[in-house]
Parts: structure tokens; C-alpha cells; sequence
């Protein structure tokens, strides 16, 4: 199978999640593009979603999905999103696609937060992927300061302006061994809106998709 086709794979699986009348919280990504379409099919059993980027929202909106606005949906029983790794304590790095802020946001509303990716994501120690920071555009020079003190090579990822008018500062060559106080270390930092650390709000579920079909690892 293609890695498409295992996005695919468990962006689909992904629906047995849904509960009707609900409101549904939306990641991001290639993977979770698979789960929207998905949704689609189910729409009429669903009062909408919570987006969040403007990405996901314009998909949805393009499936006919009613999209609530966070402040008015409250705490919701589900949400589904993507991840560019994870490990076994499915604690998360997000933010390839310069959406952790509104990421990390829903992922707090909801109950349950259900990660789909394909087997390829799954790793033991985090870091092999740049950690994505979403930082103040006048704290970019000092917040790269700090994370190379930290032990990172911060890169600048050039061109790219979050939803919310931020800047990304990815983190190469770091191996997170205890991802809860790195998340808490980095949050520190005068600056930073958001580190694409998933730690203190891990995944409940992960469903990988691998040439086997759907594994699914819960904590
Ligand atoms: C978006 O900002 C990310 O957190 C995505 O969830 C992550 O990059 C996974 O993306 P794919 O599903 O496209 O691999």
C-alpha cells in the first residue's frame, strides 16, 4: 500500500469514533483531508465540526459541515488529527503543517483525542522530525537563542505565516527523553505561543495504519 492509501486507511477507521449529534473536533493535514471526506458521508449525523486551521475549515465547509467557532462549542467528546510522530506513550511532535496553536487548543476541548497516521510515524524516542514552534514574530531571534541553549538547532521555516499571524521555528537534532519537561522548558520561553509537543495532552488513541490494517495503541 501506498502511504496514502494507510492515511487513508485510518482516516477512515477514524469514524467508528463519531457519535451522532455531536460536534466533532478537526485536525489538520493529509491524513485528516481522508477523515473529512469520510465525515462527509456520515454529515447528516453530526451537528458539525471545530476546525483547526483555515485549511481544514474550507474543506469541511466544501463537504457542506457546519463549522462552530471554539468559544461557542464548548468541551467536545471527540477529536481526530494527524501527527508527524508519536511514540508508544502516544505523546506527540505536531505542526508540519504550522497548525499546532489551533491544534493544541481543540485537542484541549475535547474528551477523547483519537491520532490517525500511517506506521511510518510511530518511533521510540521523539525528535528525528524537527519540532515545530509557533513563535511572536519580534521574539524570533531570542526564542532561537533559548532553544539552541536548550540543545536544538532552530531553523527558521521561511515564507510561512501561521493562521495566526505567527512564525515557525523548526527544532532539528533533538531526541526529547522526557517530552513532559521539554514541552514545559520550551513553554517557558518569552515568545512562544505554542510548541508542536504534545505531551501534557497526548493522544488517547492512535490508529496506524500499517500493510497489516488498523493497529490500534491506546494508554
Ligand atoms: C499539522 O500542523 C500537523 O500537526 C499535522 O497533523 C501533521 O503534520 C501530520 O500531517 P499529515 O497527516 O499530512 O502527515
Amino acid at each position: 500500500m501506498t502511504q496514502d492509501e494507510l492515511k487513508r486507511l485510518v482516516g477512515e477507521a477514524a469514524l467508528d469514533y463519531v457519535e451522532d449529534d455531536t460536534i466533532v473536533g478537526v485536525g489538520t493535514g493529509s491524513t485528516v483531508n481522508h477523515f473529512i471526506d469520510a465525515l462527509a458521508r456520515i454529515k447528516g449525523r453530526i451537528e458539525g465540526a471545530v476546525s483547526s486551521s483555515e485549511a481544514s475549515t474550507a474543506r469541511l465547509k466544501a463537504h457542506g459541515i457546519p463549522v462552530f467557532d471554539a468559544n461557542a462549542a464548548g468541551p467536545i467528546p471527540l477529536y481526530v488529527d494527524g501527527a508527524d510522530e508519536s511514540n508508544r506513550r502516544l505523546q506527540l511532535i505536531k505542526g508540519g503543517g504550522a497548525a499546532l496553536t489551533r491544534e493544541k487548543i481543540v485537542a484541549a476541548l475535547a474528551e477523547k483525542f483519537v491520532c490517525i497516521a500511517d506506521g511510518s510515524k510511530l518511533v521510540d524516542t521523539l525528535g528525528r522530525f524537527p519540532l515545530p514552534v509557533e513563535v511572536i514574530p519580534m521574539a524570533r531571534s531570542h526564542v532561537a537563542r533559548r532553544l539552541l541553549a536548550l540543545g536544538g538547532q532552530p531553523v527558521w521555516r521561511e515564507g510561512v505565516v501561521t493562521d495566526n499571524g505567527n512564525l515557525i521555528l523548526d527544532v532539528h537534532g533533538l531526541r526529547i527523553d522526557d517530552p513532559l519537561a521539554f514541552e514545559t522548558a520550551v513553554n517557558q520561553i518569552a515568545g512562544v505561543v505554542t510548541v508542536g509537543l504534545f505531551a501534557h495532552r497526548p493522544a488517547d488513541v492512535l490508529l496506524l495504519g500499517t500493510e497489516q490494517g488498523v493497529q490500534t495503541l491506546t494508554r
